[in-house]
Order: C-alpha cells, then structure tokens, then sequence
C-alpha cells in the first residue's frame, strides 16, 4: 500500500511514521508513506498557501490553486482509490472503514488547517471526508496519522502476530476482553483460572463472556 499525506506542516507526522508499527510495516514493504508540505507546490513569492475567505470572517483558508496542482501532480502518477479529506464534518472513522481502506493499493489524504480548505477542492477531487470525533483539532495531521495506524495494521504481516488484529477491539464488535501475563499471583491478585488451564476452549468461550460483559458495561450502544 502506498499513502500520501499532504499538509502544510508534515513536520507534524514525521516522527510518528518514522516509529512503531509503522515504521515495521515500512521496513517490511508493506506499506510506503509519502508526506507532501502544500508549500512546495505554491506560486506565490513567499509560498505561501492560504488566503482570506471571500465574504469576510475569522481565519485563513486553504487557497484551490497549491492544493489542486499538487493533486493533479499526484493524481497523474497513480490511481488512488480514495481522496481522504480528514474534516470534522465526514463521516465518523469506525473500524469497518478501517477494515475497507486497508485494503486499498493506494491512499491519499488531505490535511487541512486554518479555517478548512476551498470548497472546490472537496467538490472536485475528495472522494471521502473523515472525522475522527466530535471534537475540532488545530488541523488534520494529527486525525491523518491516527487514520493511517488503524489501516496499516490491519495489512497482513504489518504486526507480530498476524491473528492479534482480528481480536482487536471493535473487530467483531465488541470489546476486547481483559488480558493477563505473569506473574499468575501479584499483591493478592490472581490472575483468572480458566486462563492458566490450558483449555483452549474455555479460554475462548471466556474470553467472549469477558468481552461482551465488557461491551454491555462500557459501550451497550455497539449492542444494539
Ligand atoms: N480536523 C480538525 N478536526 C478534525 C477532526 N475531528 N477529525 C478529522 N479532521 C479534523
């Protein structure tokens, strides 16, 4: 899978791709990370990539003519299945969109910052727009990184143990289950039985009960 990631400050993702999960995927060619800074790609003297909102009003906005050359220079090399504009106002990033963009060959998201981007932009190129909650962050770089971690473990091989993914939280619905390691005994806490005994069966059918008390408990929205 190939990911580019357009911003006006890259800066901000570097770090946490160059780490982690990851940085194992990169290495292991499973998946590529391009960062893209909206910058390189404006006509103006001092590069600069935004302006005053037409109407009036607070903030500054992404201008169409940076972004949309930068698109066109991407979208000329290959075909991406979708154009992410990460935007408080898409659709809600759930697990299953998780599960269906790690599928795709190629990924393309757009950061915004300011007050958005122009509106042209998201009528002529995005084909998605996501959100990553109820809540409005300084810019999309942080809800682009979160969006690319949950997709490049899902690609197999990108984690350890290939099953781990799939009994993730909200794989199957529900909430993981509570997990142990040793030691069996710590301060007068025991550790459950039914996981020291062996018995793969049990464990499982435990491990459910665990998970869908948990899920009842905590999040009886993702019941119904
Ligand atoms: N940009 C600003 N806030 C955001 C959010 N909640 N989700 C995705 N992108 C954003």
């Amino acid at each position: 899978m190939r990911i580019d990631i357009i911003s006006v400050v890259p800066a901000l993702m570097q770090s946490f791709f160059e780490h982690s999960i990851c940085k194992r995927a990169s290495q292991a060619g499973l998946v590529s990370i391009h960062l893209h800074d909206l910058h390189d790609y404006s006509s103006k003297k001092f590069r600069q990539v935004d302006d005053y909102p037409f109407g009036g009003g607070a903030g500054m906005v992404i201008a169409v003519e940076p972004l949309s050359t930068c698109l066109d220079h991407l979208m000329s090399e290959r075909t991406y299945q979708e154009i992410i504009f990460l935007t408080p106002d898409g659709e809600t990033f759930q697990q299953g969109l998780a599960n269906q963009l790690s599928m795709a060959e190629n990924l393309l998201f757009i950061c915004g910052h300011y007050k958005g981007i122009d509106e042209r932009i998201r009528e002529k190129y995005v084909t998605k727009e996501i959100s990553i909650g109820d809540y409005v962050l300084s810019g999309g770089e942080i809800a682009a990184a979160v969006c690319a971690d949950a997709i490049i473990r899902l690609i197999p091989g990108a984690i350890g143990d290939e099953s781990s993914a799939l009994t993730d939280s909200f794989q199957d619905g529900l909430l993981a289950p509570p997990v142990y390691t040793r030691p069996a005994s710590f301060k007068g806490m025991d550790v459950p039985e039914v996981l020291l005994s062996g018995h793969e069966k049990k464990i499982e059918a435990w491990r459910h009960e665990q998970s869908v008390k948990r899920t009842q408990a905590r999040r009886p929205d993702l019941l119904q």
